[in-house]
C-alpha cells in the first residue's frame, strides 16, 4: 500500500518541516556534501534531522572499507548518497572509475545501511533509458542505457534493490546548481566570450535545479515522520522519477538561459549567436537518449508533491546568480 501524503508545495517547505522539539531528531549521513545536489541537501536536510555531511576528504567512496566504517560509526537512521561519477563523456574512457563510484559504492552503502536497520536515499539518472520512446518515461518502463555512465548508474540501482535495504531511488535529469560546473553556467560564460554557439536541439528532457531535488527529498522525508514511526521507509521503498515539470531541448534551454541572463544583467545585449545542431553533428563521445523526459506522476501520487516547470526554477536560479 502506498504512503498517502497531503498535497505539498515547495513554498510550504519551511512551514511544514518544522523542528519537532520533543522527540529525538533522526541522524542522517550524507555522502557527497559538496556536489551540485549534495551542497543543497546539506542545507535543507537539517529540517528533518541531524546531518553528518561527508565530502571526499571524509570518505573516499572508492574505498569500500571506509564506507562501511563510517556507517557503522555514525549509525544513522538514514544514509543519503549524493556522490556519483557524473562526467558522462569521460566515463567512456574511464569505465572502471565510473563503475566503482556508480555501481560498487552504492551497493556497499545499501548493504552497510541494511545491516544497522537504516534506509538509503540514492539518486539515479534519465540516462538509464535509450530514449527511443516518444512518451515521458515511467519508473517501470524498460531500461536500456546507451552509455558507460548510464550502465553504471543502472547497475547501482540494481545493487541497492538486491541489498534488501529500504530505499528511495530518485531518478533525475539535466541537473544544474550553484556548485560546480553545469550547462547553465557554461552557456552564460560562453555567450559573452564566443561569437557563435552550436547547441543540440534533438534531445528532449527536463533541466532540473539541484535545489528543487533537495527540497523535494526533504519534503518526502518530512512526510514520513522518521522519528515517530518504525518501518517508516518500507511502505514507500522504491524508485521515483523526480525532475522539473515540462520538457525542452538543450537549444531552447540555452536560449532561455541567455534571455534570463540578459534580464538579470549577467549578460550584455551583445551575445553569441545560438544555432541549433544535431546530436550526430555535435559528436560527443557518449551517446545520449533523444528523449529522456521522465514522468513524475508516481511521486505526485505517492507523496502529494508536484514539481514546478523547469522555466520557473531556471528563472529563480539565474535571478539568484544576478543578485
Ligand atoms: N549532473 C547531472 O546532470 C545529473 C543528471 C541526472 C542524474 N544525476 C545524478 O544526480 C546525483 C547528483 O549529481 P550532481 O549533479 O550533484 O553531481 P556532482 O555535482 O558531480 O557531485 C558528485 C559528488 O560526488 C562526489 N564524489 C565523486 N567521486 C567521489 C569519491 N570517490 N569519493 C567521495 N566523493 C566522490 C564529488 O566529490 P568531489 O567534489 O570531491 O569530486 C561530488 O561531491 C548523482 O547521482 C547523479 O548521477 C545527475
Amino acid at each position: 500500500m502506498g504512503h498517502r501524503g497531503t498535497r505539498r508545495s515547495h513554498s510550504r517547505l519551511s512551514a511544514t518541516a518544522i523542528y519537532r522539539s520533543n522527540v529525538t531528531r533522526p541522524t542522517l549521513l550524507l555522502f557527497g556534501a559538496n556536489g551540485q545536489l549534495g551542497s543543497e541537501l546539506a542545507r535543507t536536510l537539517t529540517l528533518v534531522g541531524e546531518v553528518t555531511p561527508l565530502t571526499r576528504d571524509g570518505c573516499d567512496i572508492v574505498d569500500v572499507d571506509a564506507i562501511g566504517r563510517v556507517i557503522a560509526n555514525v549509525k544513522p537512521q538514514l544514509v543519503i548518497n549524493a556522490t556519483a561519477y557524473t562526467a558522462v563523456d569521460k566515463a567512456e574512457s574511464e569505465p572502471e572509475a565510473a563503475r566503482l563510484a556508480n555501481e560498487i559504492a552504492p551497493g556497499v552503502m545499501a548493504r552497510a545501511a541494511n545491516k544497522i536497520g537504516a534506509g538509503l536515499v540514492h539518486y539515479s539518472t534519465d540516462y538509464v533509458f535509450d530514449g527511443r520512446s516518444e512518451d515521458p518515461y515511467r519508473e517501470d518502463d524498460p531500461v536500456a542505457p546507451q552509455s558507460v555512465y548510464g550502465r553504471t548508474k543502472l547497475a547501482g540501482e540494481v545493487a541497492i534493490r538486491e541489498s534488501g535495504c529500504a530505499h528511495l531511488i530518485f531518478r533525475t535529469s539535466w541537473v544544474y546548481g550553484q556548485q560546480g560546473s553545469n550547462f547553465v553556467k557554461t552557456i552564460l560564460r560562453l555567450a559573452s566570450t564566443r561569437d557563435e554557439l552550436k547547441i543540440v536541439a534533438d534531445q528532449k528532457g527536463a533541466p532540473t535545479w539541484s535545489r528543487v531535488i533537495a527540497d523535494t527529498t526533504t519534503l518526502v522525508l518530512d512526510s514520513l515522520n522518521i522519528e515517530q514511526r518504525t518501518n517508516w521507509l518500507s511502505e514507500v521503498s522504491g524508485t521515483y522519477h523526480l525532475t522539473a515539470d515540462g520538457a525542452t531541448n538543450w537549444f531552447e534551454f540555452a536560449r532561455e538561459i541567455i534571455a534570463l541572463g540578459q534580464r538579470h544583467r549577467l549578460l550584455s545585449n551583445k551575445v553569441a549567436t545560438i544555432r541549433a545542431t544535431t546530436t550526430a553533428a555535435y559528436g560527443a563521445p557518449a551517446p545520449r537518449p533523444a528523449n529522456s523526459y521522465l514522468d513524475n506522476e508516481k511521486l505526485a501520487r505517492t507523496f502529494g508533491i508536484r514539481i514546478p516547470n523547469w522555466r520557473v526554477s531556471a528563472a529563480q536560479f539565474i535571478a539568484g546568480l544576478g543578485s
